[in-house]
C-alpha cells in the first residue's frame, strides 16, 4: 500500500503521532493473557550466560536502554557495542553467548557483517528488525518483528519505540526464564505496558509546551542533553535526533559525567534539556542541574508532575510528562526527544523527512 502523509506536514510528524495505535497494535500481538507471544525459536533465556547487543545509530541506542533491562530485570551481563567497530575488533565470543542485532531495516552493511562474524561463534544469533524479510532477519535463528509499520522519515521515531518495546519484553521473558522476578512481577510490568498507548497520548498533548522550548533551541548552536540511568541513552538519542533534523551541533551525556568534561560547555547561550522523571536517580540528576543553572545555563527540564511541583520552578522551560513506571520511562520519555527536534528542524525551516547527507538504509560500509 501506498504510504502517504495523512494530512501531516511531514512523514515524521505522521510518524510521530500514529506512535499509540502502532504500539497499541504491536502490543495486541505480543502481549497474551498470560505471558508474550514469541516464537519457539527463542532461546531459554537460563541457558545463556552472556547477551551481545550490536547496533548502529538510533537502534544502538534502543540496545543501550535494553542493556539496563535485561540486568535489572534477568541479571544477565549485557555487552553493547556498535556494528563499524564490533565487526573489526575481532571480539571473543564467550560460550552460551546470545548476539542480538537491532536494525529497522535489516540491510545495514554494519549490522549485517557483525551478525555474519557471529555465526558459528554465538550459540544463539536474534534480531530485531521492521522488515521481516530483510537480510538480518533471514539470517538469524530467531528474527522478532517491531511490527512498526513502513517508516519514511530518515529520523526514526516511531521504529525506535517498537524497538524499545520488544527490547523490553524480550528482557521481560528472559527475567521469567532465568527466575530472576516473580510471575507476578512481570505480569504488573506487561500489564503497564498495556498503559502505554494512553500515556503516549497525553505526552503528545506537551507538543505545545515543546512548540515554544524548540523556537529557542533553534537560536542555539549547542545544545546538552542530560540524563541517568535509563535517561542516558535517551539523552543521546535526543542529542542525535536533534543533529539529525536541524544540524543544530548536540551532545547527550550521563548527568554524572558533567562535571568530568561537558560542564565547561555551560554558559547563558547553551540550552541544557534534563531528562528527570521522578525516579529512582532523580535528586542525583537535579544536583547536576543545579550545577547547570548555578553557571548560567538554561535549563529545558522535561519531567512528570511530582518532579515539576518539586523543583520545576528552577527551570528556564519545564515540560511535563505523565507519571510513568520507571523501567517503562524510555518508552514515554521518546516522545519529547522526538519531538524537540521535530519543532526545531521545523522552526529552522529543514528538510525534516530528507535531512542532508543521511540516507534512511545505508547498506554500503
Ligand atoms: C541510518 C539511518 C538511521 C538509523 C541507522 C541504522 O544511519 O539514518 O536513522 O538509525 O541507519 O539503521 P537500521 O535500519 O539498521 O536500524
Amino acid at each position: 500500500a501506498r504510504v502517504d502523509k495523512a494530512g501531516h506536514k511531514h512523514f515524521m510528524a505522521k510518524e510521530i503521532a500514529e506512535q499509540p495505535s502502532v504500539l497499541g497494535d504491536a502490543n495486541a500481538h505480543y502481549l497474551t493473557e498470560t505471558g508474550i507471544n514469541f516464537p519457539d525459536e527463542l532461546p531459554d533465556f537460563k541457558e545463556i550466560n552472556q547477551l551481545t547487543l550490536v547496533a548502529c545509530g538510533t537502534a544502538f541506542y534502543a540496545c543501550l536502554t535494553a542493556k539496563y533491562w535485561f540486568e535489572r530485570l534477568a541479571r544477565i551481563p549485557v555487552e553493547v557495542d556498535i556494528a563499524s567497530e564490533f565487526r573489526y575488533r575481532e571480539p571473543p565470543v564467550a560460550p552460551k553467548t546470545a548476539a542480538l542485532f537491532v536494525s529497522q531495516s535489516g540491510e545495514t552493511a554494519d549490522t549485517l557483517a557483525a551478525l555474519r562474524y557471529c555465526e558459528g561463534k554465538a550459540d544463539k544469533i536474534l534480531s530485531v528488525v521492521n522488515v521481516p524479510e530483510s537480510s538480518i532477519a533471514r539470517e538469524s535463528d530467531c528474527a522478532l518483528p517491531i511490527l512498526a509499520g513502513t517508516e519514511i522519515g530518515v529520523a526514526s521515531t516511531k521504529a525506535f519505540l517498537c524497538q524499545l518495546n520488544v527490547l523490553l519484553l524480550l528482557a521481560i521473558r528472559a527475567a521469567e526464564d532465568r527466575g530472576t522476578r516473580t510471575p507476578e512481577q512481570l505480569a504488573n510490568i506487561r500489564n503497564e505496558m498495556r498503559s502505554l498507548p494512553g500515556l503516549i497520548n497525553q505526552a503528545l498533548e506537551a507538543a505545545p509546551a515543546m512548540k515554544k522550548t524548540a523556537k529557542r533551541l533553534s537560536a542555539a548552536t549547542d545544545v546538552l542533553f542530560l540524563g541517568r540511568g535509563l535517561m542516558y541513552p535517551m539523552a543521546m538519542e535526543g542529542a542525535l535526533k536533534l543533529k539529525e533534523i536541524s544540524y543544530i551541533h548536540a551532545e547527550g551525556y550521563a548527568s554524572g559525567e558533567l562535571k568530568h568534561g561537558p560542564i565547561a560547555l555551560v554558559d547563558k547561550k547553551t540550552p541544557v534539556v534534563v531528562l528527570a522523571p521522578k525516579d529512582s536517580l532523580f535528586d542525583k540528576t537535579i544536583s547536576n542541574m543545579q550545577e547547570v543553572i548555578a553557571r548560567s545555563g538554561k535549563v529545558v527540564l522535561v519531567t512528570d508532575s511530582q518532579g515539576a511541583s518539586m523543583i520545576g520552578s528552577e527551570a528556564a522551560d519545564l515540560i511535563v510528562m505523565p507519571d510513568v513506571p520507571e523501567i517503562l520511562s524510555p518508552l514515554l520519555y521518546a516522545i519529547p526527544a522526538q519531538l524537540l527536534a521535530y519543532y526545531t528542524a521545523v522552526a529552522k525551516g529543514t528538510d525534516v523527512d530528507q535531512p542532508r547527507n543521511l540516507a534512511k538504509s545505508v547498506t554500503v560500509e
